[in-house]
């Protein structure tokens, strides 16, 4: 008797199906690698009545990743991985494609882990995890269906952080591949897509001119790479913060000014957190910013600016546009925090760009095979996705692009593996 009611699914709107259909088609159309895996899945069936749950942004590359694992056989259930994130059309049309969806936009702290419960009912043995929630939620919930569990998939940064910690201390309940370790992921997803969408959130949610401000982008990992390049592309004047002596010294070789935030608060005009870290902007950071100053984050969690300062500090809050709450500062300045502190690029925006999550998500497509087929022989460990996944997405997204390469001689290939030419 099968688990899931394919009916199932808490969304908006079962309305707006057709809208999501559409944009979920148009995302399709700059995922072809995505698309050539599902129509290799299409005949091979590799996730054959397997049970996926997965906590991901529901977003119409996110919805093109779901129909590829259906095609490969999979059993799904979906919930957002961020309260703010879900596109409910696309979440309205899943559900018409018998993806049991269980995400609005806007969802309160008690929805979204209500979500989450819905799909752990579902019975996954496999989990699909955008930041840990899922699997948090089964070890501390659920260990009853760990029995039952062949592994995981982990999509970003903060995600693999927290598993590691899992391991660290003992708790890891099965293996969990870090599909964000794959450089076809990081490189690109994290840089490329975090840079583009994280500006194009932040002019969707204040239509701020950058040319000539100062931007000061806090952590300079794949993500605030992608950022500080980004915003100064626009002519931005770009500052970053860093605590790695190695990463500031990139910062600094790359062109930007480095410098403590303490310093960085009283020069920026707009503030993008990007650390996976807590309260890296706090009271005293918010006490010296400039009048109109503008702050946002991208990373995973909203705890990376302390909200509860801001408030504190603040004599009033107002709403000047739908992803601005402006605070007045006792002195009168005004300081703007936006969508809550919620992953700008997915809150006013709609996300990465397609083409980059077509390799990010042709990764979880083919790990999700790989540990439908290995999972025996693998420990209750985080691995990296596997080289040959890694170099096979790289290769289909070259070719999707026309760009041929060349390849080594078989003189070069004894060459590269000797030691004994030398001088
Ligand atoms: N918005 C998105 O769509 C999106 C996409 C990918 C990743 N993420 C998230 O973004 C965050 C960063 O990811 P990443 O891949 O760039 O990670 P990363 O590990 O490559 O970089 C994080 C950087 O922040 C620095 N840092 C840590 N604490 C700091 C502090 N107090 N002040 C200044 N710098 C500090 C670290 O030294 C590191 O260089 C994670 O939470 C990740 O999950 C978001």
């Amino acid at each position: 008797m099968p688990v899931l009611d394919r009916t199932a699914g808490d969304v908006k709107d079962r309305g707006l199906a057709e809208a999501g259909r559409a944009r979920i088609a148009w995302a399709g159309a700059y995922m072809p690698v995505l698309a050539q895996i599902r129509d290799r899945f299409e005949v091979e069936k590799p996730l054959a009545g397997v049970r996926i749950g997965a906590c991901l942004h529901v977003t119409t590359e996110t919805a093109n990743l779901m129909l590829a694992l259906q095609a490969g056989g999979a059993e799904l259930a979906l919930c957002a991985s961020n309260p703010l994130s879900t596109q409910d059309d696309v979440a309205a049309a899943l559900c018409e494609y018998e993806i049991p969806t269980f995400a609005i936009k806007g969802e309160d702290h008690a929805t979204y882990y209500g979500h989450i419960e819905s799909v752990i009912a579902s019975k996954p043995q496999m989990s699909m995890d955008d930041g840990c929630d899922l699997v948090t939620t089964i070890y501390t919930k659920h260990r009853h269906l760990l029995d039952d569990m062949i592994g995981g998939c982990e999509e970003t940064t903060t995600g693999v952080i927290r598993l590691k910690a899992m391991q660290r201390d003992g708790v890891l309940p099965y293996p969990v591949v870090a599909v964000n370790n794959a450089l076809t992921k990081h490189m690109f997803d994290n840089r490329y897509g975090t840079g583009q969408s994280t500006l194009d959130g932040i002019i969707r949610a204040t239509n701020v001119l950058l040319a000539g401000r100062t931007v000061v982008v806090i952590g300079y990992g794949w993500c605030g790479r992608g950022i500080a390049s980004r915003a100064s592309g626009l002519g931005a004047h770009v500052i970053v913060t860093e605590v790695d002596p190695r990463k500031a010294i990139e910062a600094q070789m790359d062109g930007y000014r480095v410098m403590p935030m303490a310093d960085a608060a009283k020069m920026g005009d707009v503030f993008v957190s990007v650390t996976g870290n807590y309260h890296v902007i706090r009271e005293e950071h918010f006490k010296l910013m400039k009048d109109g100053a503008i702050v946002c984050n991208s990373g995973h969690f909203n705890d990376e600016l302390d909200l509860d300062a801001i408030r504190r500090i603040s004599t009033g809050v107002a709403r000047p546009r739908t992803f601005v709450e402006q605070y007045t500062l006792h002195d009168g300045r005004k300081i703007c925090i936006l969508a809550d502190g919620r992953l700008i690029n997915l809150s006013a925006g709609e996300g990465h760009p397609a083409a980059v999550m077509d390799m990010s998500f042709a990764n979880q497509a083919l790990c999700a095979a790989y540990l439908a087929r290995s999972h025996g022989s693998l420990e209750k460990k985080v691995y990296d996705v596997p080289l040959e996944i890694d170099e096979e997405v790289a290769e289909l997204k070259l070719s999707s692009m026309g760009v041929e390469i060349d390849v080594l001689t078989p003189e070069q290939v004894k060459y590269m593996a000797s030691w004994s030419e030398g001088t």
